[in-house]
């Protein structure tokens, strides 16, 4: 491995971090891929327990995840404790080889709680208390429920911790799905808290939150107000408002550190986590914090309509590869087929089942799990998919389940598990702050997305045939070649200024429309747009030019009836920008203009030949602005006429010409594949995912093949393999 590599995963090692730590299976040297999934004995007769052990070890399953939800079995009643059960589930379980990662049981809290204690549950907005019957009503900052919860998770930790099954712990279930919001009186004293540690003074805390407009200056902390509901039209302080997700995200992990710490005193050696839920839809907490206080991230991904599954799958992966610092992760969860609370659940096809799994191997997960071992028969997710369906052994799901054992199997003997993913030479920078700021309904466009414009940039690399990794803004990415930073609408000006400090030392970046217009406290940065980077950049814009982005050819200027304005704009280079356009009134003298907008539409908005896309040297590096929102292949296309090209002879393979030269770590030709490589200090293992809907030829990989999903050898050498829908192959040379 080059030096350049090894640095790169070994990026932001963070004294705060707590030390990497993995769960062991039960096999002889504790080594191998984890395979399995939630598993709720309780939810059935203890009658059935023993057919659960005869089809998980037939299935391959060697970890289950425990007692998410078994608070109320455990506890029946405050004074009364049941462990028996548990005892007899996790003895079997052990004996037959299959590892426990047992959870704090704290998830839902058993009903009997809230008649004597109804001072747990959360409030809404509008102080609407929440009322019990789900899961997860609770208040973080109830001390009484902290208490109750403390508890559970000490009599677990006395009662296992020694218990040889139990490999792992399993903190809480998805903090803040179901009460990411409190508005009660202890969660307002808690801001009150957590605002005074922030600023200080009230002086500070009135200046970052611009407290002059609408009379809304504090003069002690105690006036200090959450958001509640304030009537009809009131609009949210937007730097309020970011400090109260801010201070949600941190209040939750609070409790998870409580509850970890009161497994971790009595029992310190088994490492523990908590699942994190990493899609590109969903920013419930901010995971680049969370992160330094697990032994290893784990996280469930499902996946989300209206986008290619496995792109959306690949790019929430490699956000989570940024979160663990390139070390392996745990998929916690996710569906076999369908889940159930979507309008409309599609179940997987044939094959992508196994596909799904293997590309979150290929994207660093070294643990693959789902929701949930036997599908439920009653309860609000009886037709989510699990492992075991409905139909029993005989059904095409648990078919498929039992494949995928065998191929991890595979995988586990062939020595992938603790394989480091090869980093790609460009970052694509994320930042829950950014994702949580574009949310905010006081800016000058309610349809801006940070997390989706990461996922359309990611997903237009791929397009461009190339790979990008995902990486939280706050770590160190200095070691990447290139970095993207779509729409991240504030930035700190020390991140600014890391970002400056990186194109002076010949670094390239690519800033998108929306991004460095104002700092973490929500400031715009005067002058012209974008303050925070407008120097770097060369440009200066004075206005936004907000569109609709509707393309209905109804409101063209150029048909004259009046019939609105133009929803989008074209660009010089054929690309249409969509939902925004800046309205670049100066570029530097040394920057040069690769596209203006052009054309009837740009006249009708005054923007004709305006800057669009522009190039800024910077120090040793460079910097393109991007001044507008272009769909996912117009990315493309600006990635392909900018950085294709040959690669340096010591890069080059066969078929380099094409690759995007500077932005990956291996030449990558082919936008109907993903190629990844994960490593270990022996032997390099190859991942070949098919990305399109059709067959495709891959030529000869290196390697001995360890895995050849759908994949049949062509007819005749060259090239070597038929990828078919769903296939993917994974080869392994050692060195
Ligand atoms: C109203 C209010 C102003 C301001 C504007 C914004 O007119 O009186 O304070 O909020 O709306 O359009
Ligand atoms: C989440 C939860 C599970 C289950 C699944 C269903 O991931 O953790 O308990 O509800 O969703 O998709």
């Amino acid at each position: 491995m080059s030096l350049s590599q090894t640095k790169a995963l070994g990026r932001a090692a963070d004294a705060a971090r707590r030390p990497f730590r993995w769960p062991a299976l039960l096999a002889p040297d504790g080594h191998g891929i984890a395979y399995g999934g939630d598993y709720n004995p309780d939810q059935w007769p203890e009658s059935v327990w023993d057919d659960d052990i005869r089809l998980m070890t037939k299935a391959g399953v060697n970890t289950v995840a425990l007692a998410i939800f078994s608070w109320d079995r455990i506890q029946p009643a405050e004074d009364e404790w049941d462990f028996d059960w548990l005892d007899r589930i996790i003895g079997k379980l052990g004996a037959a080889g299959i590892a426990v990662d047992l959870a704090s049981a704290t998830a839902a809290a058993p009903l009997w709680l809230y008649p004597a204690h109804p001072e747990v549950l959360p409030i809404d907005r509008y102080g609407h208390t929440i009322n019990p019957g789900s899961r997860q009503s609770w208040s973080p900052t109830s001390p009484v429920f902290k208490d109750y919860a403390l508890e559970m998770c000490r009599r677990l930790a006395e009662r296992y911790g020694d218990s040889p099954a139990v490999t792992a712990w399993h903190v809480g279930n998805e903090y803040g799905w179901n009460n990411r919001y409190d508005y009660s009186d202890n969660t307002l004293r808690a801001f009150r808290r957590w605002c005074e540690r922030e600023y200080g003074t009230v002086g500070a805390l009135n200046e970052a939150w611009g407290t002059a407009f609408w009379s809304q200056a504090v003069t002690s902390f105690d006036q200090v107000i959450i958001p509640r509901h304030m009537g009809g039209d009131a609009m949210v302080n937007p730097s309020q408002q970011l400090d109260l997700e801010r201070f949600g995200s941190e209040c939750l992990k609070e409790f998870y550190k409580a509850e970890r710490d009161a497994i971790t005193e009595i029992c310190p050696d088994k490492p523990i986590t908590t699942n994190f839920m990493v899609s590109t839809d969903q920013c419930t907490m901010d995971y680049a914090d969370w992160s330094d206080d697990v032994d290893f991230v784990s996280n469930d991904h499902y996946f989300h309509e209206g986008e290619s599954h496995l792109d959306e799958l690949a790019c929430s992966d490699a956000l989570m590869n940024g979160l663990a610092l390139g070390k392996p992760w745990y998929l916690m969860e996710h569906s076999t087929s369908a889940v159930q609370w979507k309008p409309l659940n599609s179940r997987k096809r044939g094959g992508e089942l196994v596909r799904d799994a293997l590309a979150h191997v290929a994207l660093g997960a070294d643990a693959i799990n789902f929701f949930q071992w036997r599908q439920s028969r009653s309860g609000a997710e009886c037709f989510h998919s699990a492992m075991l369906p409905h139909a029993g052994e005989d059904s095409k799901v648990f078919r498929e389940t039992c494949e995928l054992g065998g191929l991890l199997r595979r995988l586990s003997a062939a020595g992938l598990q603790g394989a480091a993913l090869r980093p790609s030479r460009t970052a694509i920078l994320f930042d829950a702050d950014c994702e949580w700021m574009t949310r905010s309904e006081t800016l000058p466009s309610m349809k801006l997305s940070h997390w989706h414009d990461v996922r359309d940039w990611y997903r237009a690399f791929l397009d461009a045939s190339a790979r990008a990794d995902v990486v939280p803004l706050r770590a160190d990415w200095s070691d990447y070649d290139t970095v993207v930073l779509p729409t991240m609408f504030i930035l700190s000006e020390s991140d600014a200024g890391r970002v400056r400090a990186f194109a002076r030392s010949g670094g390239r970046v690519i800033v998108g429309y929306a991004t460095g217009i104002a700092d973490e406290h929500t400031h715009v940065a005067l002058g012209g747009y974008p303050g925070m980077l407008r120097d770097m950049l060369g440009v200066r814009g004075e206005e936004f030019n907000i569109l609709s982005g509707a393309d209905d050819g109804a409101s063209t200027a150029a048909d004259g009836a009046g019939l609105g304005d133009p929803g989008t704009v074209t660009l010089s280079n054929g690309s249409v920008s969509r939902l925004w356009a800046n309205v670049v009134t100066s570029v530097a003298p040394d920057a040069t203009v690769l596209a203006t907008y052009e054309g009837t539409d740009a006249a009708a908005w005054e923007l004709d030949g305006v800057p669009a896309i522009v190039r800024h040297p910077y120090g040793e590096g460079e910097a393109y602005y991007i001044g507008c929102d272009l769909d996912r292949a117009d990315i493309a296309r600006f990635l392909r006429d900018e950085f294709s090209g040959a690669l340096p002879a010591e890069r080059q393979s066969a078929d380099a010409s094409a690759a995007l030269v500077g932005l990956e770590s291996e030449s990558h030709t082919d936008a109907s594949l993903i190629r990844t490589r994960r490593s270990t200090d022996t032997a390099d293992f190859d991942f070949v995912i098919n990305r399109s809907g059709q067959t495709v030829s891959v030529p000869a990989v290196a390697g001995e093949m360890v895995v050849a999903y759908r994949c049949d050898a062509a007819e005749s050498g060259s090239p070597a393999y038929a990828l078919r829908p769903n296939g993917i192959l994974i080869t392994k040379t050692a060195h």
